[in-house]
């Protein structure tokens, strides 16, 4: 005791000598030498460092550091430093440091595990960096703020780092490549006012638990693919301001519990699969402001607000759902309003008068539904409208001339609807007009004079009305125009010479009007080409070819498309070839009929020569009683092995016959070529036996199936009407919208019958529109499922050139050999398919040296906001929004990540809800 105490003693003297050492200059303190260390990995281009001196005392004084009352390190903050680099390990050395913020750097590796062991951390902020690696797996027990991001973060988000959350008030892990779920460790952090996950790769559901946070405030979740339903629970996270669920996939309905945020004021659920209606107490929730639904599958009623509910609600955007009936008059208690879009949904019936009550109203998009009825003049009390579009839709009658009075109004859309009389003169108003859109309507009378009031007018369509008398000269004053459409009307006169001085103008056209004289010589007007004035008789002079000028255009040369044999053709020639040489004469000799359905033959099979040397090697089953099982029967069928006419098909598996028998039935017969990683009999029979079950109206029936040593064939139904493929890309694609969604559904339906109703579940890992097979009433029929064992695998399908098409169908973990196969591969490929009849495009486009991958393709074009160009030219006349939702669809389902494509059960969920009853007559075309 005594001994240990003097040594004690003996220590406390030493500490005592070295910190006077250090006070006299001989050097900075440990903390400071571990700041040192960390500076040392560090690249320092504006010498932030300059003033970190080793002969201080201590680092307190140190640009970016902060110390304690005790003289401890407490701060270290160097945000926007422009520094970079790796962070050394060493930073644990600071034990009381509670603040660490090297945000908008440019430090790069991972971030270090050690900074876990700097337990005192109450905020940690690496955000705006390039990080990369996996979050280190534990917990900082005094962490209250952690923001991890804009990096480039990856793995998935460690449960542990919410294990002893007590203090935790905020997480931001926004913006990395993070995968995985969220953890539902994250409900047991009781002071958690907000969470921040969004553009990241998080996928599965939200977890229930996340309904324990009564302090919760703040969530973003959007950007990632996360799906299933939305648990009631989250509408017991009733302090809840702002929510931001959008850009995922989640499916389902709005659980009505989520009228339990009362404080919510910012609710963003757009770009999912959201169906059923939306709850009026969610979308009225008594302090929501902002609400954007758009771009899901929400149906029902626009819902209506009730009693004094709709007291906050600013913005509201339904657009692209499936809203139906009138809008609600009561809409006019929302009196904050300032943005409704409702366009592209189903509303019906007239606006309602009271419209007029929304007085802080600035932008009314109700375009592209089905609305009726006049324009009630009370719109024109909407004093503070920017924007109002209301094109696309059946409302009749005038445009009421108390238009004039929104004097704010910038953009006026009302094309396509039924609108007739002249245009009003009291429009000149609206001088801050930058659109007016009046095509396709049966306005009459003028064009009025006064327009050139509007001189910020940068577009005017009138275009297809029945509108008469001159073009008015004043136009040419409106000098921001760079579209004036006027064509398909009536206007007679010459074209005003005004109109050469509006310099901005690149789009105009006056054709197919009753416009007669030169066209001005001088000016804009001559860069136009032809199209924008034919269809005037009395017009003349340049661009156009004849009449009053001595100038000639120049031909348009129409340059010839040529095709190449395709690659199937000469695949299939070739297996025929093989076939008619190689083939055997087959002999029944026994039948046995097996207890059920099943029928076993044994069959000798005898090379042409020598027909003594018989010897068992073969053996037919049929599982079905449909087939005839006598010899004689078999006798005329197996002999349309040897005829080339009867050659249908041929694929990776192999060559497919069309075999008849005496009484006119037909059934195919493939003759597998590869066996892939079946080599036994036994293996063989127990593949292919299971699959003789499978009775589906949208799967081909498997009738039976032969096996000898020599020969392997499988029987099934024939199925009379070609391939999709052969009707998207043959001679004369036959296909309208109506068929082409018949097959879709019918093929997904085929193939969630495959996934989720067979048992064992059944993948198809082969499917393509070669394997969608067409009855005569264009139903589809799936062939070649479950054969997975039978594929060649995946890289004899990359080293084979022949099946090079195939690959557009092939899911990206498939190229992983180590990589689980579920049936999200077969989702992937009937993603593929969809895109493939949505585009009429094959899967993979050889153009020159360029090959084109359809979805790629399709998912960039969609991104730049250009999904639309994508669809096949044949389907123009088809409604644009079904196939765009189609389109989504595949989009979703050739995600690159399995779990965020969706299941088949759900793509026919959705499917039915894109168009539920598929009308016939539609469909026969
Ligand atoms: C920090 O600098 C101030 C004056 O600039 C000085 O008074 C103080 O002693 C310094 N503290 C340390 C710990 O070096
Ligand atoms: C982290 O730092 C960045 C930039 O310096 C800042 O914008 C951000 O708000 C900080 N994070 C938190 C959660 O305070
Ligand atoms: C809603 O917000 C108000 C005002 O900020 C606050 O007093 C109230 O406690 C909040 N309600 C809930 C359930 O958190
Ligand atoms: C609603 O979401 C859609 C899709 O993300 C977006 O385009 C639109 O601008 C949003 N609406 C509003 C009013 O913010
Ligand atoms: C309304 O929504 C549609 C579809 O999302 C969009 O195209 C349109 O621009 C929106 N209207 C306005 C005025 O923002
Ligand atoms: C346009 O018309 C309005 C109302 O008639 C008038 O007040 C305004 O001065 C005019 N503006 C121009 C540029 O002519
Ligand atoms: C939209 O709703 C109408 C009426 O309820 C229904 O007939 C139609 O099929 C629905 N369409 C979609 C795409 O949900």
């Amino acid at each position: 005791m005594r001994k240990c105490r003097s040594r004690h003693v003996l220590c406390v003297a030493f500490c005592l000598f070295l910190i006077v050492l250090f006070e006299h200059g001989e050097g900075v303190n440990d903390e400071g030498l571990t700041l040192l260390e960390f500076v040392k990995g560090v690249d320092d281009p504006v010498g932030v460092f300059a003033g970190w001196n080793v002969a201080d005392p201590s680092p307190c004084n140190w640009t970016g550091v902060s110390c304690d009352a005790n003289g401890q390190v407490m701060k270290l903050a160097l945000p926007n430093s422009k520094l970079s680099g790796h962070i050394s390990a060493g930073l644990s050395g600071l034990q009381h440091l509670k603040i660490l913020s090297l945000s908008q750097n440019s430090f790069i590796g991972s971030i270090p595990s050690d900074i876990l062991s700097i337990t005192s951390l109450w905020k940690l902020n690496l955000s705006r960096n390039e990080f990369s690696g996996i979050i280190p797996k534990g917990s900082l027990p005094s962490l209250r703020m952690l923001d991890l991001s804009k990096n480039a973060v990856s793995g998935s988000i460690p449960s542990e780092l919410f294990q002893s959350c007590g203090k935790l008030r905020y997480v931001s892990l926004a913006n990395n490549q993070l995968v995985g779920s969220i953890p539902s460790s994250i409900g047991t952090c009781p002071k958690l006012v907000g969470f921040d996950f969004s553009a990241n790769k998080l996928q599965g559901a939200i977890p229930r638990d996340i309904g324990n946070l009564p302090s919760l405030l703040y969530l973003s979740l959007e950007r990632n693919y996360l799906s299933g339903q939305l648990p009631r629970e989250l509408g017991s996270c009733s302090s809840l301001q702002y929510l931001d669920l959008s850009g995922n996939l989640f499916f389902g309905e709005v659980p009505i519990e989520l009228k339990g945020m009362s404080n919510l004021s910012i609710l963003a659920m757009q770009e999912n699969f959201f169906l059923g209606g939306i709850p009026a107490e969610v979308l009225y929730l008594p302090l929501l402001q902002y609400g954007n639904f758009s771009f899901n599958l929400f149906s029902g009623k626009m819902p209506a607000p009730f009693s004094s509910s709709c007291n906050s609600l600013q913005v509201l955007d339904i657009s692209e759902n499936n809203i139906t009936g009138a809008l609600p008059p009561t809409l006019s208690q929302c009196s904050m309003l300032k943005f409704v879009n409702i366009s592209h949904n189903k509303l019906s019936s007239s606006l309602p008068a009271n419209l007029g009550l929304l007085a802080a109203l600035h932008t009314l998009d109700l375009s592209n539904n089905q609305l009726s009825g006049n324009l009630p003049a009370e719109i024109g009390d909407l004093n503070q409208l920017a924007v109002l579009r209301l094109g696309a839709n059946a409302i009749n009658g005038r445009i009421p001339p108390e238009i004039g009075k929104l004097e704010l109004l910038q953009i006026l859309d009302m094309e396509s609807m039924k609108l007739e009389g002249s245009i009003p003169s009291a429009l000149k108003n609206c001088q801050f007009l930058l659109e007016v859109n009046l095509s396709n309507n049966n306005l009459s009378g003028t064009i009025p004079e006064q327009m050139n009031n509007m001189t910020y007018l940068r577009s005017l369509q009138l275009d297809h009305n029945n509108i008469s008398g001159s073009i008015p000269s004043q136009l040419g004053e409106l000098y921001h125009l760079e579209n004036l459409d006027l064509s398909f009307n009536g206007l007679t006169g010459e074209i005003p010479s005004s109109l050469g001085a509006l310099k901005q103008l690149n789009h105009f056209n006056v054709s197919y009007n009753m416009l007669t004289g030169q066209i001005p010589r001088s000016g804009i007007l001559q860069i136009f080409n032809s199209s924008s004035f034919i269809g005037n008789p009395g017009l003349c002079g340049l661009p156009l070819a004849l009449q009053c000028g001595p100038f000639s255009a120049p031909p348009t040369v129409n340059q010839k498309r040529t095709r190449v044999l395709s690659v199937s053709a000469i695949v299939a020639i070739t297996a025929a070839v093989i076939i008619a040489a190689g083939v055997v004469v087959v002999t029944l000799m026994s039948i046995r009929a097996l207890k059920g359905q099943k029928t076993e033959l044994f069959v000798y099979e005898s090379a042409p020569p020598s027909p003594e040397a018989e010897i068992i090697i073969g053996k037919l089953v049929l599982f079905s009683k449909s087939i005839p099982s006598k010899y004689e029967d078999w006798e005329a069928g197996t002999k349309a092995l040897l005829d080339k006419e009867c050659v249908i098909g041929a694929g990776p598996l192999g060559t497919v016959f069309k075999a008849t028998f005496d009484g006119g039935l037909s059934i195919a017969v493939k003759k597998l070529e590869t066996l892939g990683r079946i080599k036994t009999q036994d293996d063989f029979e127990q593949e292919v036996g299971l699959l003789g079950n499978l009775k589906h109206k949208h799967i081909v029936t498997l009738q039976g199936y032969y096996w000898s040593s020599n020969m392997q064939l499988l029987l099934s139904d024939y199925v009379p009407n070609g391939s999709l493929f052969d009707h998207l890309h043959g001679r004369q694609p036959t296909l309208g919208w109506g068929r082409r969604f018949k097959i879709a559904l019918g093929t997904a339906r085929g193939l969630a019958y495959l996934h989720h109703d067979c048992k064992p579940r059944v993948l198809h890992f082969d499917i393509k529109s070669t394997n969608i097979l067409l009855e005569e009433d264009f139903e589809p029929r799936i062939s070649d499922f479950g054969l997975g064992k039978l594929l060649p695998m995946l890289d004899t399908y990359m080293s084979g050139r022949k099946f090079h098409n195939d690959l557009g169908y092939v899911a990206p973990e498939l190229a992983l050999q180590s990589s689980r196969l579920t049936e999200k591969c077969d989702v992937y490929s009937y993603g593929v398919v969809l895109l493939e009849m949505v585009t009429g495009r094959r899967p993979v486009e050889n153009l020159d040296s360029d090959v084109i991958v359809l979805c790629e393709f399709v998912r960039s074009s969609f991104e730049e906001g250009r999904g639309s160009s994508c669809i096949d030219p044949a389907l123009r006349s088809c409604p644009e929004s079904e196939i765009m939702q189609v389109l989504k669809l595949g989009l979703v389902c050739t995600s690159q990540v399995p779990s965020r494509r969706p299941s088949m059960a759900e793509v026919v969920q959705v499917l039915e809800l894109i168009k539920p009853t598929i009308d016939f007559r539609e469909a026969s075309s």
